[in-house]
């Protein structure tokens, strides 16, 4: 699916945690973008008369290729989040995509492993809900990392979604908790105490840069094999 260029419109603008905000655009002009789980989109951002252009992970899924959905955290002094964080739903945007190769492995013949740190999350939102679109049966683990439990994001779909089906691993660790009962730490800690046997595993990280690359070394030290992994980073 060649990339092209949409006109779009801000549906509306939903606060998911004190710094990340989910944001709904409506496809105008082409009126959908068929895309695969895991994709992202090139906004582009005006700033100062001229238009910078910002990448953002789909955070749908592909069965909803009329609307999309983006889950972007604010980064103080940061062009476009800054800009991004003054609407109010209504406005007109332009973007371009579908863009990127960080998809699911296929054919399907594995439990997906997902770690997600912060927004990081985004690109596995729009995997995960596709997995439960196409009735895949396999065990699925999200293992998400985040710093407070406030900081938590999607929290009540995911838990909704592990209620549906038991084969949904739903696994939140927080580094630095005021009162939480789940896993704390970092999420290598919850993927040794539950993930035992790579044969059967394809694992997927996503997250800021210098995490992505912290995690992938650590789950090599811990013998997960090169070919296992798979990441997007930013
Ligand atoms: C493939 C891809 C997918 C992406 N998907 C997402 C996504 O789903 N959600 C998302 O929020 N971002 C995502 N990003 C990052 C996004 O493209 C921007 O880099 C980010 O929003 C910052 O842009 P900005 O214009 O606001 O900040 P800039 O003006 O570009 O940067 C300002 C300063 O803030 C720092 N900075 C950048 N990001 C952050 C941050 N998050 N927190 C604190 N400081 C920061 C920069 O290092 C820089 O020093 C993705 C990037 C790529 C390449
Ligand atoms: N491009 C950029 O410059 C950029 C992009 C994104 C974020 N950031 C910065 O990072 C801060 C945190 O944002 P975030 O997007 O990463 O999300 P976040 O929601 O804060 O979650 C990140 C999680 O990763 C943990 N972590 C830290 N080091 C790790 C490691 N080596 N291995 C595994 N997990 C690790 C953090 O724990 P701790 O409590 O130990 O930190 C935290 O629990 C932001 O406030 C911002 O300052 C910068």
């Amino acid at each position: 699916m060649p990339a092209q260029q949409y006109r779009a419109t801000i549906e509306r603008v939903d606060v998911l945690a004190y710094n990340v905000r989910s944001f709904r655009f409506k496809l105008v002009e082409p009126p959908a973008m068929p895309f695969r789980a895991g994709q992202f989109i090139i906004l582009n951002v005006p700033h100062e008369g001229k238009v910078v252009k910002r990448a953002y992970s789909i955070a749908s899924p592909p069965h909803e290729a009329g609307a999309l959905e983006l889950c972007i955290q604010h980064a103080e002094g940061g062009v476009a989040s800054t800009y991004l964080w003054q609407l109010k739903g209504g406005e007109p945007i332009s973007l371009s995509g579908p863009h990127g190769t960080f998809l699911l492995k296929e054919p399907l013949e594995y439990d997906p492993v997902f770690i997600a740190l912060g927004t990081g999350v985004a690109p596995f939102r729009g995997m995960i809900r596709h997995l439960f679109h196409v009735n895949f049966l396999r065990d699925i683990w999200l293992l998400f990392g985040t710093r407070y439990e406030h900081a938590i994001l999607y929290e009540s779909e995911f838990r909704t979604l592990a209620g549906m089906r038991r084969s949904f691993h739903y696994v939140p660790t927080i580094s630095r908790p005021k009162e939480w009962h789940g896993e704390t730490g970092h999420v290598q800690q919850t993927f040794q105490k539950h993930i035992k046997d790579f044969s059967k595993v394809e694992i997927y990280v996503c997250g800021w840069l210098e995490r992505v690359k912290a995690v992938c070394a650590d789950l090599q030290g811990f013998g997960v094999p090169k070919e296992k992994l798979h990441y997007e980073e930013w």
